[in-house]
């Protein structure tokens, strides 16, 4: 059986790339190659279909396209127009949005647009603290929201790991929040986004869900969607929605044209029309009963993955998950996260280190979305969890065993 699929064979070492710059065919085939030899457990990848891939690679590519459908600065137009109001209606219609803007180059572009549009420099946020889960753009010093806002953090509850719901209500009474953010790196619950609309609505704040982790569960109806809840949803295409690295904001009718604007012109410039071709092709997917049959294998073999770790002696924050993710602790094997992660790279097992709420020591972070792409169940997650545990103890028959279990299931 090949390793990677003949047409990803293909697309990585194109006839046209190898005769004219072998050297980089050779680097894009050894990607593909480690792709298909490892387990790809970064809870933030996937592998995109073949459809997705000859979008980014296409003609669309070449195009300047800076504005909107309609109303662009460039001539020649009309065709990257059609793509994008396909993207946008698909968006719509996939999330039950009344608004949807495709153009934002990553997840952090999104969430910057939706500063933008919502806040001025000085304002109050509230979000969930770095060391909770919060990403770079919730406040961390090193990234201009840290540097532009004054974000206040909260956290999680030291016994149950669950969001601290009065915490929240305290620190947005206290502090008047202009907005409030619910989304995080590593929580692999559900937020309650009832519960975080009812806080902002008592305190007169915005609600702004970055949903770049679960949102391709929300697409396959295998978790709550923040849309009804939130005034801005932010999201990024590539985790569990399987699309183009990217991102995706979704708003009503009344901030549509402040989210537009904060797009561009304020925070890019030309729109990447490629990408937005290829994110119109992972909605397309993503609106199909096969996708929804996805979403929820994804959350059932993270919950067995998670319960495997258990068993196998790993701490399991919150005690399983209702997401694609997991978050462990190996420190009964004695190391903490980044020794682990090491360890587990030697055995062919990628995924990345994570801050752990209320510990020293950092954990493991791990997601089911690109293994469960590959055609893997609840077997060959149980299957895993024993690698994992042999390649902490440094066994070596675990990187063999990984290679073989992972060629069984070729990614597309
Ligand atoms: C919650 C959250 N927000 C924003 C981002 C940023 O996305 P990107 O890496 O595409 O900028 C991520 C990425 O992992 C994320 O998890």
């Amino acid at each position: 059986m090949p390793v990677i699929s003949a047409e990803s064979a293909q697309l990585a070492g194109s006839d046209a790339l190898r005769r004219q710059d072998p050297e980089m065919a050779d680097v894009l085939l050894g990607e593909a190659e480690r792709q298909a030899t490892s387990l790809q457990l970064i809870a933030a990848e996937n592998f995109t279909s073949p459809a997705v891939r000859a979008a980014l690679g296409s003609h669309l590519g070449n195009k300047y396209a800076e504005g909107y459908p309609g109303a662009r600065h460039h001539g020649g137009c009309e065709i990257v127009d059609a793509a994008e109001r396909i993207a946008v209606d698909r968006a719509k219609a996939l999330f039950g949005a009344a608004h949807a803007n495709v153009q934002t180059h990553s997840g952090t572009s999104a969430v910057l647009a939706a500063y933008a549009a919502l806040l001025k420099p000085g304002d109050t946020v509230l979000a969930m603290g770095l060391p909770y889960g919060g990403h770079l753009t919730h406040g961390s010093p090193a990234n201009f929201s840290g540097r532009w806002f004054d974000f206040v953090g909260y956290g999680v509850e030291r016994d149950t790991g669950l969001i601290d719901y009065g915490e929240v209500w305290d620190l947005a009474a206290e502090h008047r929040p202009k907005a409030i953010v619910c989304g995080s790196i590593a929580y692999p619950r559900h937020p309650d986004y009832r519960a975080f609309r009812e806080i902002a609505d008592d305190v007169g704040a915005y609600l702004i869900a970055d949903a770049a982790h679960p949102m391709g569960l929300v697409a396959g109806g295998a978790a709550p969607s923040p849309v009804p809840y939130a005034d801005v949803v932010c999201a990024t295409t590539h985790k569990v929605l399987r699309g183009p690295r990217g991102g995706l904001i979704l708003c009503g009718a009344d901030l549509a044209a402040r989210i537009d604007r904060a797009v561009f012109p304020f925070t890019q410039g030309g729109a990447q029309m490629h990408t937005i071709a290829a994110k119109a092709v992972a909605f397309g997917e993503a609106s199909t009963p096969a996708f929804t049959a996805y979403a929820h294998q994804v959350v059932a073999n993270a919950r067995t993955l998670a319960e495997g770790l258990l068993t196998e002696g790993f701490g399991v924050f919150t005690g399983g998950t209702d997401t694609h993710l997991v978050l462990a602790d190996p420190s009964s094997f004695g190391v903490d996260g980044r020794t682990a992660r090491g360890r587990l790279a030697g055995a062919g097992i990628v995924l990345d280190s994570c801050a752990l709420p209320h510990a020293d020591a950092r954990g493991i972070r791990l997601g089911t979305a690109a293994v469960t792409t590959q055609g893997m169940r609840e077997t060959e997650m149980a299957r895993i969890a024993v690698l994992f545990a042999m390649a902490m103890r440094e066994d070596p028959r675990a990187r063999v065993a990984v290679r073989e279990l992972a060629e069984r299931f070729p990614p597309p």
